[in-house]
């Protein structure tokens, strides 16, 4: 049985309300915090959004629907998460904001067994640990897009974090949250974006050389090798911004060049051509 009954989201985008979606409809008391309040009118909509499409596409009930609403609340004021067991940050990829913010969520938490985590995909889980007082309570917890429908999840303990910090949040995310957990080392990638960002990337570089169109790299993944989406459907889901970020995580870590990301999705990025979240990026969602 998990001791972690209350929980606390900080950020609501994309994958914040996905957290907070799952967390909710398993039962688990959720405060979801974002930095202003417009942002958090966002974030509410965004999750709302999402347990309404779960409703209408027959996913959860009404009752689930209704019981979910209910055990989320909203602040964009960080002492209300005083009480929280288990904070997971989802805020954007950008070390020093989160490194500040972990360093205030460890002054405002006020049990001292209460577990900080991180949903980055791209920053040295140790190096945000280094902003609080207590390292050994701060762990990586790696949902994947869009959390409600995929089962995994990477755990990433640091050097220092402590084994019982592993085990309280392995516990609660699978006897909870009913996921899968692996655990992956705190290197750049972890296990799944180690493998999945390079792939990302050789499409990308397919469609730059004139090699194939996006359409004929994503019909040869899922038409051949029966993958959900193609590489670069898939790479418009997690953000184009997203994905080059890892590919420079990984290229700083590691030093190869197919780590490198290819000035086409440099541009994509610099244009503002984000992927689904923009409207456009390899495909137009318009
Ligand atoms: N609960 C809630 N929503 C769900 C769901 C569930 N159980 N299952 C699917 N959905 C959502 C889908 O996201 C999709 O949303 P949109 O309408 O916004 O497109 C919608 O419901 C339609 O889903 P369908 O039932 O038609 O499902 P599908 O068969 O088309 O599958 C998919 C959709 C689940 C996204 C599937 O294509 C898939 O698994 N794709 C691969 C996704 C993937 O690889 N994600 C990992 C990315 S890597 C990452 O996230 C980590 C990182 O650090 C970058």
């Amino acid at each position: 049985m998990s001791t972690i009954q209350r929980i606390g989201v900080v950020g609501c985008g994309t994958m914040g309300s996905g957290i907070a979606h799952v967390c909710a409809l398993a039962g688990v008391d959720v405060r979801v915090a974002a930095a202003s309040p417009e942002s958090l009118a966002r974030g509410r909509a965004r999750l709302t959004g999402s347990l309404d499409k779960a409703l209408g596409k027959g996913r959860i009930t009404d009752r689930d629907h209704e019981n979910a609403l209910a055990r989320v609340s909203y602040t964009s004021d960080l002492a209300d998460l005083a009480d929280r067991q288990l904070v997971i940050e989802s805020i954007s990829e950008d070390e020093s904001a989160k490194r500040e913010l972990f360093a205030r969520l460890d002054r405002v938490l006020q049990d001292p067994e209460a577990v900080l985590a991180s949903n980055t995909s791209s920053l040295s889980v140790l190096r945000l640990a280094r902003a609080t007082a207590d390292v050994g309570r701060v762990i990586g917890v790696h949902f994947f897009n869009p959390a409600p429908a995929l089962p995994l999840v990477e755990l990433v303990p640091t050097l220092l974090t402590h084994e019982k910090t592993a085990v309280r949040v392995e516990e609660f995310l699978t006897d909870v949250l009913g996921k899968r957990v692996i655990r992956s080392p705190d290197r750049a990638g972890f296990t799944v974006n180690a493998l999945l960002v390079p792939y990302l990337l050789a499409a990308v570089r397919m469609v730059e050389s004139g090699h194939a169109s996006a359409e004929t790299v994503d019909d040869a993944m899922t038409l051949g090798c029966s993958h959900p989406m193609g590489p670069l459907r898939l790479a418009d889901l997690i953000g184009l911004d997203v994905v080059a970020s890892i590919a420079e995580a990984l290229h700083e870590e590691f030093r190869e060049p197919h780590y490198a990301p290819p000035p086409f999705l440099r541009r994509l990025v610099e244009a503002g051509l984000l992927g689904r979240k923009t409207g456009r990026g390899f495909y137009d969602y318009a």
